[in-house]
């Protein structure tokens, strides 16, 4: 095969990936413009004549446009990450620091779900520095985190562990809550995958988080994985390389 002919075929299958992303793109947002504008039109329709129900559409029109604005942002968030701005902004992070404001606020969310959340402290917080930035590290374990109490019945529990040896730091994060099919584990970093897209939209869903947090996790040389068993619980382990 000659090197042209490789790089048509690269070519071809880079279009093709940007196609479909542009297409489920697309598809993404035209369902919450399209009950955006249902949900105005029955607001304006029941103001004067109903306003109990006037006030459930109200409600209703806000929180459809939260998840609109959730989508925008996250969408904004991995053309950042893959245009690789990111990698401008290093310097040495305590993994342990980003964990304590991370779990700080999904403290409260936790207890109002009924969800225990429970950290198994670090020893010698000083041996848990990565060289990466910030933010970033705060919004991957945010969402892994936010993950582990949304698909975890009230009841259950999250627990939130880290260590290292000498290459690496890890932090993993587990639930007992409703499990991954294994089938469909394989696909969970995927943009826009759901395992199940009607129970994500009433959660408020996107399905962009892990895509966010494995594109995070590579940007600073690290890997993620995940075990899971169907209604039983998962696991998600985040691997850093030490230093700074
Ligand atoms: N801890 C978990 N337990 C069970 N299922 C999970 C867990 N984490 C992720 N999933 C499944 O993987 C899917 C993809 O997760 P991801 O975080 O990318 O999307 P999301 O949570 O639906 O939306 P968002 O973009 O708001 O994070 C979820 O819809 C859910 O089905
Ligand atoms: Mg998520």
């Amino acid at each position: 095969m000659s090197i042209e002919r490789i790089s048509t075929d690269e070519l071809k299958r880079v279009n093709k990936i940007r196609r479909d992303f542009v297409a489920n793109v697309s598809h993404e947002l035209k369902t919450p413009a399209t009950s955006l504008k249902l949900l105005a039109e029955s607001l304006e329709e029941s103001l004067d004549e109903d306003p109990i129900q006037a006030r459930i559409f109200a409600s209703q029109l806000r929180k459809e446009t939260e998840r609109l604005a959730n989508l925008i942002n996250d969408l904004l968030d991995l053309a950042r990450l893959e245009s690789g701005e990111a990698a401008e902004h290093e310097q040495t992070v305590n993994v342990r620091t980003v964990l304590m404001s991370v779990l700080a606020p999904m403290r409260r969310v936790a207890r109002k779900k009924g969800v225990a959340l429970h950290w198994k402290r670090f020893d010698r917080a000083s041996q848990y520095s990565v060289t990466g930035n910030e933010t970033q590290l705060t919004s991957m374990f945010t969402n892994l985190v936010d993950n582990a109490i949304k698909y975890t019945p009230p009841g259950g529990s999250v627990e939130v562990r880290g260590g290292c040896d000498e290459k690496e730091v890890f932090v993993r994060i587990s639930d007992t809550g409703i499990g991954i099919d294994e089938e469909k584990l394989p696909r969970i970093f995927e943009r826009f995958y759901r395992v199940d897209k009607a129970r994500s939209k009433a959660t408020g869903g996107t399905g962009l988080g892990l895509s966010i947090v494995r594109h995070i996790v590579e940007n600073h040389g690290g890997r993620v994985t995940v075990e899971s068993r169907d209604g039983e619980g998962s696991a998600f382990t985040v691997y850093l390389p030490r230093g700074g």
